[in-house]
């Protein structure tokens, strides 16, 4: 399990390395170096289609920008994150990499970083929760001038056990709607203590990654768990945010008959327009096939709704956290449980139906799938790379707030992506301009 360990008992390893790379990075703890070769070929595939974050790697390899920084990530251990860690080790910086999620790691991408990439990676799929916190600890003894967080964990573990690290750090990014609740209610309880950059808030991110990214990938992670037939069941979506949106849109692409779960007003009567069933949790729970939560809150599925469900249903989530299905009152309600397929539990009611819980309740589209297809997570990760350039070229300046991204960011990764996909676009005339800035012209 340990790549430590690995290195020691196979000398043969150190002849593929620099001295100075393998005296670092025989502190990685990974699950399997032999899975190298593997995970170099996905993350050139995924490469391929990443190609803003290819513009910015080849600039960053000319111009080092980062150069001098320590870069902390806790991101999900994907194909797509490895080329943004490639690209911010092109800019300059050392990167350090630990999980944002104990079941998201691809293990193949984990161990190609380190051999291939130079990158320090913490990180092994289906780490417990103990592991999961010695990793993010070991980024954190890199000392890290910049923390690039999915889901805030290396923040709060700074605001609670590491706080001797606050001086030196300058600033953090966050990638995902969870993460920035946290930290907006830190800012609120005047807990946070430097700058944050919203990433999850630029256009060029949510409008993709959260919309397009999860309805794909969540779809495709319940179909790789368990094979269903989609079309002509009655899906569940909780939450009708980007992501909620997203796989609704998806779910119904595939035919099923979509219903939506939604606190917001103005959210559910969009969902009603969008052409989409509205109702309680209660009601969908009596007739709903397959189940997906997408709120980012806790116990949005609960006691009330298994015991209301069909024999059979299937439930999972794609929220950040494994809070949104209350598990430990599904275990309280099954006389057994077993494994039925890889990421699909069985759980065998006291009442003799059953209920297919998968992936354990963690984001299905990680630990069933591959997670975001690529082509969107290059404007995330471009945002990620951008933003820690910008971050390094304040410097201090930065006040402590939660920031969004600057909208010359935002709109040059428009740009870029638009250029990249050979797509032309209007620029309004002179007298457009003038029109728009006019408040005098009426009827
Ligand atoms: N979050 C969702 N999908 C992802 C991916 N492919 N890589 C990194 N983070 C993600």
């Amino acid at each position: 399990m340990i790549y430590v360990l690995f290195l020691k008992q196979n000398p043969f390893i150190f002849s593929l390395y620099s001295s100075q790379v393998i005296g670092d990075l025989m502190n990685s703890d990974i699950n399997d170096i032999k899975l190298a070769k593997e995970g170099k070929l996905k993350i050139e595939w995924a490469d391929q289609q990443m190609p803003v974050v290819r513009i910015i790697r080849k600039r960053f390899e000319k111009t080092k920008p980062l150069k001098g920084l320590t870069i902390g990530g806790c991101l999900h251990i994907t194909t797509e994150t490895a080329n943004l860690a490639r690209t911010l080790k092109a800019g300059g910086a050392k990167v350090a990499l630990c999980a944002s999620n104990p079941l998201s790691t691809q293990d193949y991408v984990a161990a190609s970083l380190v051999k291939d990439f130079g990158i320090y990676v913490y990180a092994i799929k289906g780490e417990n929760t103990k592991t999961y916190y010695k990793h993010v600890n070991q980024v954190l003894d890199l000392k890290p001038d910049i923390t690039m967080d999915d889901g805030g964990d290396l923040v709060s573990t700074i605001h609670t056990d590491r706080k001797e690290l606050l001086d030196t750090i300058i600033a953090g990014t966050e990638e995902t709607t969870t993460g920035v609740i946290r930290f907006n209610s830190m800012l609120r309880e005047k807990a946070l203590k430097y700058p944050i950059i919203a990433v999850n808030d630029a256009n060029t991110k949510h409008l993709f990654d959260n919309r397009y990214g999860t309805g794909q990938s969540s779809i495709d992670g319940i179909l790789r768990a368990t094979n269903v037939l989609i079309a002509g069941k009655n899906f569940v979506v909780g939450g009708y945010g980007w992501c909620g949106r997203g796989v609704a849109m998806r779910a119904s692409g595939l035919g099923a008959h979509v219903i939506v779960l939604e606190v917001n007003p103005v959210r559910a009567l969009e969902a009603t327009m969008d052409g989409f069933s509205v109702m309680t949790a209660k009601q969908a729970a009596k007739i709903g096939d397959i189940f997906i939560t997408a709120t980012g809150d806790c116990n949005i599925i609960g006691k009330e709704h298994f015991k209301l469900m069909k024999d059979g249903a299937i439930v999972c989530n794609t929220g950040h956290f494994n809070v949104e299905i209350n598990i430990p009152e599904l275990k309280a309600l099954a006389k057994n449980i077993r494994r039925v397929r890889p990421f699909v539990e069985e759980y065998l009611m006291k009442s003799g139906k059953r209920i297919f819980l998968l992936g354990e309740g963690r984001l299905i589209n990680l630990v069933a799938a591959e997670g975001h297809p690529p082509t969107v997570m290059d404007m995330s990760f471009a945002n990620q790379a951008l933003c820690a350039e910008y971050i390094k070229n304040k410097g201090d300046k930065l006040p402590i707030d939660v920031h969004p991204v600057p909208r010359e960011i935002d709109d040059k990764i428009a740009i870029l992506k638009l250029q990249t996909m050979g797509i032309k676009i209007d620029k309004l005339t002179p007298e457009q301009k003038k029109y728009l800035s006019a408040w005098e012209t009426g009827t």
